[in-house]
């Protein structure tokens, strides 16, 4: 079968290369002044000030905007592309998490656009170019770094996606010692969310291709021999290295074969009830896998022997004993498995199925149809 595949053009993997970044942009692009897109927690970590040290001793002339949220509104994208655009600049860095990559895409975009940000939701719907755009992340898990992907939050609480070529970075870097002082709880939920990166690209049903396939085995395998170390031993750099290898490849496996109804269902969680994507993922993934299981036995059955090299039996056996290693690995992280531990409520839960069913861009990925229905009974299980 034909597919395609794209990806971002220049990956550097080095640890230290964030204070190197005024070199990389030097020898690619004609920039005279970087706007770094941040978040708070990243500052209170110490991360921004030396990066920003470099550029400027470089004569980058740096401004930042340290204002991005979890889980990013369209008041702050808005906010952050007028500060941009206010200090002139024409290079966007975005240095953090998901929120403060995906922030740095619109930013991006918005400095060279006059489209409104409302008409960009969807696939393939922003037109023109961008800013040169470098993503730094700082955590392991959504790989927005690699992807042409931003999730925002809209006034109604709802989560929905940006897709389009043009939110594909000029560069991505790949330092692990911006993430050596990530607490061990974001460490577990964040690799989390990247595991399910990979898995999903792994049962996509349309996109699913030879690349995306052997990218999402080997993130999965990344992430899996790593993660339990990261969560340990946050100074681990070998283990904080091929965490942040292995999300960074779930994102490239991602991007091209697109994941499916456990983002659908986490992301309502997330909207509405402020709950970190990589958690809301979590709550309801053995669920979600379970529900899969008929369409999807032989795809988890491969998966199973990605973290258990060894392990023998049938088809079902192996898939069974795929779904029961990711909810061993979750209880091991001392990730919560219930939804009434983040404050969800058996009332809630049709209004949670209401807004997972407006998710029609990914569960139309899902390898088994998920009706209404079959929503509000998933997350049951998951209360
Ligand atoms: N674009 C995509 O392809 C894509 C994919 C999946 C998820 N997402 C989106 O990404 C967002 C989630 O991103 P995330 O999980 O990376 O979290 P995040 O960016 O929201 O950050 C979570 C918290 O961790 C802190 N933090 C980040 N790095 C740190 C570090 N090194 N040390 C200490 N603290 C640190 C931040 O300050 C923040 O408080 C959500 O909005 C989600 O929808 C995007
Ligand atoms: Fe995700």
């Amino acid at each position: 079968m034909g597919f395609q595949f794209e990806t971002v053009p220049l990956i550097i993997n080095e640890s230290g290369a964030a204070t190197r970044l005024a070199e990389v942009i030097s020898s690619r692009f004609k920039c005279k002044r970087v706007a770094l897109i941040t978040d708070a927690g990243v500052v209170a970590a110490g991360l921004v000030k030396p990066v920003e040290a470099a550029l400027r001793n470089a004569g980058l002339n740096p401004v930042v905007f340290d204002g991005v949220e979890p889980d990013p509104s369209e008041q702050i994208v808005l906010e952050a592309a007028s500060f941009a655009k206010a200090n002139g600049a024409d290079c966007i860095i975005g240095l953090g998490g998901g929120s403060s990559m995906d922030t740095a895409k619109m930013v991006s975009v918005l400095c060279c656009s006059l489209q409104p940000l409302h008409a960009l939701y969807g696939i393939g719907k922003v037109e023109g170019k961008r800013l040169q755009l470098i993503q730094v992340p700082t955590t392991a898990g959504t790989g927005s770094e690699v992807t042409p992907i931003a999730i925002l939050t809209r006034e109604d609480h709802s989560k929905m996606g940006i897709v389009s070529s043009q939110l594909y970075a000029d560069v991505a870097v790949l330092d692990p010692e911006l993430t050596l002082r990530l607490p061990p709880e974001v460490t577990a939920e964040t690799g989390v969310d990247a595991m399910v990166h990979a898995i999903e690209a792994f049962t996509s049903k349309h996109k699913k291709n030879p690349i995306s396939d052997a990218l999402a085995r080997e993130a999965l395998r990344q992430l899996w021999f790593n993660i339990r170390s990261a969560y340990a031993d946050g100074q681990d750099i070998a283990a904080r290295s091929g965490m942040l290898l292995g999300a960074m490849l779930a994102g490239q496996a991602f991007a091209n074969s697109p994941v499916a109804a456990v983002h659908a269902l986490a992301y309502p969680i997330g909207g509405m009830f402020h709950v970190p994507h990589g958690l809301s993922n979590a709550l309801v993934l053995p669920h979600v896998l379970r529900f899969n299981l008929p369409e999807a036995e032989a795809l988890y059955a491969q998966l199973a022997t990605v973290l258990l090299p060894s392990l023998s039996g049938t088809d079902g056996q192996k898939a069974k004993a795929f779904i029961q290693t990711m909810e061993n690995l979750c209880f091991e992280l001392g990730i919560p498995d219930r939804l009434e531990q983040v404050g969800i409520e058996a009332g809630d839960l049709p209004g949670l199925a209401k807004a997972a069913m407006q998710q029609t861009r990914l569960l139309g990925n899902n390898p088994r149809p998920v009706t209404y229905d079959d929503a509000l009974a998933i997350y049951r299980e998951a209360l």
